[in-house]
């Protein structure tokens, strides 16, 4: 099954995602994660998208969407995946048309006065990834996975955060509609504790785990 995980920043999509995928036994394609790990790189492509991911804005479509297409063609994505992050403006999702068949659209809903807690106590770990919330973590200071240090996204600072909100709701909204006319949008409520968004997401794709 091929599966976009929409939703604003904070509601969820790289969480579940990442839940989901280990259950449909799939790969999670989060094109911030690609990002994230270009710029650690220091790769053309991460020069490029540092200056915009810094200020909350989203890197140019032309980018991306390559980025994206030679993803899709690997070979592990012949059974199916989750796209977490992309597309995030009509024109990404007019070019996904052109080299994929999406299946399913999860629509993660969750209020801005939400999010904005959400991604101000986020944390991650520089290793593997791993996503907490600081009120998961009881003063802890390391992750529980690989026990690495946890840090603070660079987009995850207060001013940032307002902006990516408002990028959001200017430039990705607009697909909720988009995907609802081709009947594809399912509105799941990302405002649940985590088990609940993840049961829900399960019985929406109508799988099991
Ligand atoms: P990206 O990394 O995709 O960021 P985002 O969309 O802003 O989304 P987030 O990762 O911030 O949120 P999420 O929905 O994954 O939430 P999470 O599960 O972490 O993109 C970063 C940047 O890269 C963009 O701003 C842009 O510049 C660029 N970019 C990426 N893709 C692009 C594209 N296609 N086109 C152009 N530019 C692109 O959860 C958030 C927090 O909430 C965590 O602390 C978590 O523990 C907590 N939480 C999650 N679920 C729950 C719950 N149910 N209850 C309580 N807490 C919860
Ligand atoms: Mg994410």
């Amino acid at each position: 099954m091929n599966i976009i995980f929409l939703g604003p920043p904070g509601a969820g999509k790289g969480t579940q995602a990442q839940k989901i995928c280990a259950a449909l036994k799939i790969p999670q394609i989060s094109t911030g994660d690609i990002l994230r790990r270009a710029m650690k790189e220091g790769t053309e492509t991460g020069l490029k998208a540092k200056s915009f991911i810094d200020l909350g804005q989203l890197v140019p479509d032309d980018v991306i969407i390559d980025i994206v297409k030679e993803r899709l063609a690997m070979d592990d994505c012949k059974n199916g995946y989750i796209l977490d992050g992309f597309p995030r403006t009509v024109p990404q999702a007019e070019a996904l048309d052109t080299f994929a068949t999406i299946d399913s659209v999860i629509d993660l809903e969750v209020d801005d006065q939400v999010l904005v807690d959400r991604l101000s106590g986020r944390r991650v770990c520089v290793k593997c990834g791993a996503t907490y919330h600081l009120s998961m973590l009881n003063g802890a200071v390391s992750c529980t996975v690989c026990g690495e240090e946890l840090i603070q996204r660079n987009d995850d600072k207060a001013e940032t955060v307002l902006n990516r909100l408002k990028v959001y709701h200017a430039q990705t909204a607009p697909l909720i509609g988009y995907y609802e006319k081709k009947g594809l949008l399912h509105k799941v409520d990302g405002a649940q504790g985590l088990d609940n968004t993840y049961q829900a997401i399960l019985k929406t794709l109508g799988a099991q785990a």
